[in-house]
């Protein structure tokens, strides 16, 4: 590779507000959906997390230390607005002021996430969350006022983190009254009014923030077919056309795919649309495209077979969803790693959109151990991030505009479900999930290995 070709690219990393922060009813905080969910006995919740929110300054020291260009992190739109709409809490605003002019002062570019599935409450309890237009436009007051704040600091912006969860996962959506089939109708109708709500999102950054880019974290499936019987690859087409491009297409082209739409019709599952709408969501269009990456699967054709296994949006009378037999699986990375989908990742959606690209998540989760001397040796880490950035470098040098890489995660964090004891951190945050102890920071030997990466490629 010449060396020019990673000179700007910006090796960063990530984080998300409710996964790191904690002071969850501190500093005028509202409760968000991620913060009234039901947690199972014996896992942390949001309330201390890796309390980054007591820790910012010395855990910005170590994003300086470790010498990232860029930090990917969320805002919490109930810091922001406690009710989600209406008052502003100037103390939230003024938190993360703090944090992205510490940033910059640093040259760390901050990425900034609007929503990263902490919806919150009170929008769900007065309009269904994502369910009633008004959210729409809740979402519209919120992200418009980050720019008003922020757009003279922040010129990398992400609508929304994986819309393909919030419209799936009750955790976040706080959707609980809707069950079978109504439940699948409200999944579409939240993907659409996200839609629109993405959409108001990028107009005001176009019209708030000078050379701005704005796009979504896509939870990008790669999906190759279990087999070369047609059946088969069409089914692996079919599921990558609904988890994946569904998604991006609205936010790309402000359409629903063809194929799928007729679909939807006919299984009684399109959204509720308004004329008006279209003029919206055909007028704005995504600038740059986030992805987050950690395993491939395969499809193979539906055959009625028992799916339960597998998580309730892989389920579907299309395709069947598969483990991919080829990557290495461990206790958590459950669905077995794949580099090479990662490139094919990029190079799917660098064919289908044109845009440019991030990488926003690609991680590791272990149950790491910290040893006596203070040190966590996680090798297998080292392993994989280095597989799948040598597979983000190969696309640079092919001249695809992959502008960056942002593994998931800085800090030891709250995981999506399964809080402390699984853990993709690049720092160790020493607690558990019943015991706080002293939440001290420790670099793990990822954490070193990824500053010189940085540090040689600088030199180059
Ligand atoms: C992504 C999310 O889906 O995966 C992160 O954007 C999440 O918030 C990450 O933490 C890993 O998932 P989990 O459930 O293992 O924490």
């Amino acid at each position: 590779m010449k060396n020019s070709d990673l000179k700007n690219f910006m090796f960063g990393v990530s984080s998300s507000a409710f996964q790191i922060e904690g002071a969850a009813q501190t500093g005028g905080k509202g409760p968000s959906t991620v913060d009234t969910r039901f947690v199972r006995p014996g896992i942390a919740d949001t309330s201390v997390a890796s309390d980054f929110y007591h820790h910012w300054e010395a855990d910005i020291e170590l994003l300086r230390e470790l010498g990232v260009k860029a930090y990917r992190f969320s805002i919490s739109w109930t810091r922001i607005f406690p009710d989600g709409e209406g008052e502003l809490n100037q103390e939230g605003l003024d938190f993360y002021t703090k944090i992205i002019d510490r940033l910059l002062e640093y040259k760390i570019e901050p990425v900034v996430t609007i929503y990263h599935f902490d919806l919150p409450q009170k929008l769900v309890d007065q309009y269904g969350g994502w369910l009633g237009r008004e959210t729409i436009y809740a979402y519209e007051q919120y992200a418009k006022t980050l720019f008003e704040a922020f757009g003279d600091k922040v010129k990398y912006w992400i609508s929304i983190n994986e819309p393909l969860m919030v419209m799936f996962s009750k955790d976040f959506n706080g959707i609980r009254d809707h069950e079978g089939k109504a439940y699948e109708r409200a999944n579409y109708q939240i993907m659409y009014h996200m839609a629109l709500a993405e959409k108001l999102a990028f107009k005001w950054c176009h019209e708030l923030v000078s050379d701005g880019m704005i796009g979504p974290a896509s939870a990008f499936q790669n999906i190759y077919p279990a087999s070369a019987a047609p059946a088969d690859v069409e089914a692996a087409m079919a599921a990558e056309e609904i988890l994946s491009f569904t998604l991006l297409d609205l936010s790309v082209r402000g359409s629903i795919p063809a194929r799928i739409a007729h679909t939807l019709k006919k299984q009684a599952l399109y959204p509720e649309t308004r004329e008006e709408d279209v003029q919206l969501l055909q007028s704005e269009s995504a600038d740059w495209i986030c992805f987050n990456y950690y395993a491939s699967l395969c499809a193979e054709a539906y055959s009625g077979k028992d799916d339960s296994n597998m998580p309730q949006f892989f389920r579907s009378q299309q395709y069947r969803i598969v483990p991919n037999p080829v990557g290495a699986k461990s206790e958590w990375m459950i669905f077995g790693t794949d580099p090479t989908g990662l490139r094919l990742s990029i190079y799917k959606l660098w064919q289908r959109y044109n845009l440019p690209l991030m990488i926003t998540e690609n991680g590791y989760a272990n149950s790491d151990t910290l040893e006596e001397d203070g040190h966590i040796h996680d090798e297998t880490r080292i392993g994989y991030l280095k597989e799948h950035l040598d597979e983000c470098f190969q696309a640079v040098e092919e001249g695809i505009p992959l502008l960056g890489y942002s593994p998931w995660s800085f800090l030891d964090s709250l995981s999506g479900r399964e809080g402390f004891v699984k853990r993709y951190g690049l720092v160790y945050v020493d607690r558990t999930d019943e015991d706080l102890k002293d939440l001290k920071r420790y670099k793990k030997d990822s954490f070193y290995w990824y500053q010189k990466l940085i540090s040689d490629c600088n030199k180059k």
